[in-house]
């Protein structure tokens, strides 16, 4: 029974976690409890009823209410504002009936005096020790009425802890900055307005105390949602700590006719006694196994163009590409951006989705044949919600995109943004990726979206102009869920100019998502690190480029972007012998494990400054793979010494080091480093052993870099 229930008070039971909640002697809606499961009902701390102690605070400020409202003498960040047709902004939610079915708990609440029902939805992912919330506003009245905040969910940290907020942060080709701050009195306010999840912020977070990688209490979570979004994190004056998630209410306001209902999107949230790495376990199954529109595939090598062909595709071009890299052990050959008409540079050509004439005289087809021919699947860049002006679709409907009509349209990136709120616009995208997909065989369609809002008009919208940060979210999951049902087999990747659309929201329509345009590799070390405290391998598409230094080996560059989905970006054409057999061992290699580390539980291994080491072991515990990197470290060096994890401590593994094939002189990070001798573990230890502090050296020179595959025995 994941809900337990009494006329008054629920209990969330997952598998290992529970979340309690109930009604006070004033009837509020209260937080009880949320930690580990407890073993009786009774365990439960019971639902706490504080009165005002002076003018100044009420019960409002004491008590932590599951769903606040704006209304009396309540001073905390409120999760729902509303204005009512007489002018009344003061909502009063009263409960009214529980219902459970299931995994599924719906409370309903309703207003005092005005005729308005809240229902706060509840959903328990048992085996994933995950809670999901959201909620609808319905309006039973005959006016229309102002909703001008309604977040998904608040959640209540167990009272009087001090708490560290860590997220993340960045910025276009530097996303993905972990960061750790305490929470003190106030609110710590992170969002997006930019109409995607955004490079900058994202809605991941968790809260601890004094958590590690491997031990500690850990409450997190995040928000399904690919636009404006905000996270409020309040300690009050009372030292109640909470986070707030949902629709970013900045230039947020929704006209809420008699009759309608409006949902938010879902927030999810879990709490994990085994720290940071444990929470990031339990959010890559989630994302595997329920949100992903094709759980258990392991990714296909990728080729791409962007990097070297930038917008100078055609046919010869890219059918050389696709002999080398089909002899490389390439997959799946995807062509980016530039073929499609009058696609140059980047002042054309967006919003006519169809193949350049000049570029590809027969259309797409004789490439995509002979993509066929060589093994491979065929992948096509598009950029659906932009459009330059100097295209046919601009001439014909300039007002389609998103504009105030007094103010100049600001471009970025010479583009700007339909308004994917307008369903005439949604039917034409629809239309025109269909007959694309349609006329060629395509299995991968990477989703780009090149820059963020300014002057944020929809002057005949339906409803109040700025519901468009809303509609325009639910008319892209419309064209991608329409796009995605016709075409099942198409595996899509979403990409903002990297990461700014990396959300749990997308991941329902994405397989893949491209987390950066930054690909210099010592720089996407940390930041592939970070994507995966929230996001699993399997979605993080991650290529093999000429950008970076030149002493990193083709090797380090290989192994940096195979703990991922692995591509390869750069010009192959230019390879020498010595690295193209670097690049086919070594994907071969990748082949060869791959559906481990798609698969199975990833652990960040703790390692000093300089050294970065991930471990991937399958869920049956009888596989494992091992990445170990160095970037600089002054000589002589400390030795990387590292301790694995979760593997069957009873079992016996054997350990091997990939070989790396040799490459031309040209490259640093090979030969060993003064005072350091060669890898010397080899062999078979248990699992105790390999776990035991320490067991497994490493010898590493700069920018230098392994992969060691376990196998239980
Ligand atoms: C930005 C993307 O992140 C790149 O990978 C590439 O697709 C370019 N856009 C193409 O314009």
């Amino acid at each position: 029974m994941p809900i337990l229930s009494t006329p008054q008070t629920w209990i969330l039971k997952t598998a290992h976690t529970a979340y309690a909640l109930g009604l006070n002697s004033f009837g509020t809606l209260v937080h009880r409890y949320w930690g580990p499961r407890l073993d009786s009902p009774d365990d439960y701390r019971p639902a706490q009823d504080y009165i005002g102690w002076s003018s100044f605070n009420g019960p409002g400020q004491l008590n932590a209410a599951e769903f606040p409202a704006y209304a009396g003498a309540s001073y905390v960040e409120p999760c729902l504002k509303i204005t009512q047709p007489d002018g009344t902004r003061d909502t009063v939610l009263r409960f009214s009936s529980a219902h459970v079915d299931g995994d599924s708990l719906k409370l309903t609440l309703q207003d005092a005096d005005y005729p308005l029902t809240v229902t706060l939805h509840y959903r328990v992912h048992a085996q994933y020790d995950l809670v999901e919330r959201w909620t609808e506003v319905r309006n039973d009245g005959d006016g229309a009425v102002s909703l001008e905040r309604v977040l998904s969910a608040s959640w209540n940290m167990p009272h009087g802890g001090q708490y560290r907020l860590r997220h993340m942060t960045g910025k276009w080709f530097d996303e993905w900055t972990p960061q750790c701050e305490p929470l003190t009195s106030g609110v710590k306010v992170l969002e997006s307005r930019r109409l995607t999840t955004s490079h900058n912020h994202n809605p991941f977070w968790t809260l601890d105390s004094d958590a590690s990688e491997e031990h500690g209490d850990v409450w997190f979570g995040t928000l399904a949602w690919s636009g404006n979004w905000t996270l409020k994190a309040e300690v009050t004056d009372f030292h109640a700590t909470r986070i707030l998630t949902g629709l970013n209410d900045y230039d947020f306001t929704w006209r809420l006719n008699p009759g309608e209902t409006f949902t938010t999107p879902s927030a999810l949230a879990g709490y994990s006694s085994g720290g940071y790495g444990a929470a990031s376990r339990i959010l890559h199954d989630y994302v595997r196994e329920t949100l992903l529109p094709h759980p258990g595939a392991v990714r296909k090598v990728i080729f791409n163009s962007w990097e070297v062909s930038t917008f100078h595709v055609d046919e010869a071009s890219q059918m050389r590409f696709a002999e080398i890299a089909a002899g490389l052990g390439v997959e799946l050959f995807v062509m980016d951006d530039g073929w499609f008409k009058g696609r140059n540079k980047d002042d054309a050509g967006l919003g006519d989705w169809v193949p350049d004439p000049t570029k590809f005289p027969n259309g797409l087809q004789p490439l995509a044949a002979h993509i066929k021919s060589l093994g491979m699947e065929f992948g096509l860049w598009i950029e659906p919600e932009m459009v330059n002006p100097d295209s046919d679709l601009y001439r014909r409907s300039p007002d389609w995109v998103i504009h105030f009509p007094t103010r100049e349209r600001t471009e970025m990136r010479q583009q700007l943004i339909l308004n994917l709120g307008r369903t005439d616009v949604q039917d034409y995208l629809i239309d025109s990726i269909s007959a694309i997909l349609s006329t060629v065989e395509i299995s991968f369609i990477k989703w780009d979206m090149n820059r963020n809002v300014s002057e944020p008009g929809w002057p005949d919208a339906p409803g109040d102009p700025r519901e468009l940060w809303v509609r325009y979210v639910q008319g892209l999951y419309r064209v991608w869920g329409t796009l995605r049902e016709r075409f099942p087999q198409v595996i899509w990747q979403s990409c903002s100019g990297g990461g700014g659309r990396a959300d749990f929201g997308i991941l329902k329509y994405a397989d893949q998502i491209w987390i950066s345009d930054n690909t210099i590799p010592t720089r996407r070390l940390p930041m592939q690190l970070a994507y995966l405290s929230a996001f699993p391998a399997a979605t993080m598409e991650a290529w093999v480029t000429d950008t970076g230094d030149p002493y990193v080996s083709l090797a380090f560059r290989m192994h940096v972007s195979m703990f991922g989905a692995l591509g390869i970006g750069a010009n192959i054409t230019k390879w020498d012998a010595a690295e193209k057999d670097v690049a086919q061992v070594l994907i071969s290699q990748y082949k060869d494990f791959r559906h481990i580390l798609h698969q199975g539980d990833l652990y960040r291994l703790d390692t000093p400054a300089g050294y970065t080491a991930v471990q991937v072991v399958s869920k049956d515990r009888r596989e494992s793979v091992v990445f170990a990197f160095r970037t600089h470290i002054p000589d002589p060096a400390h030795p990387l010494n590292l301790r694995l994890r979760g593997l069957h401590p009873a079992a016996n593994y054997t350990l091997n080091t990939l070989e790396i094939p040799v490459e031309d002189g040209s490259h640093a990070g090979h030969g060993f480093p003064f005072g350091l001798v060669a890898d010397q573990t080899e062999g078979k230890r248990s699992g105790a052993a390999w776990m035991s502090p320490g067991a497994l050296p490493v010898y590493l020179a700069n920018f230098d870099s392994r992969v060691m595959v376990l196998q239980q025995v």
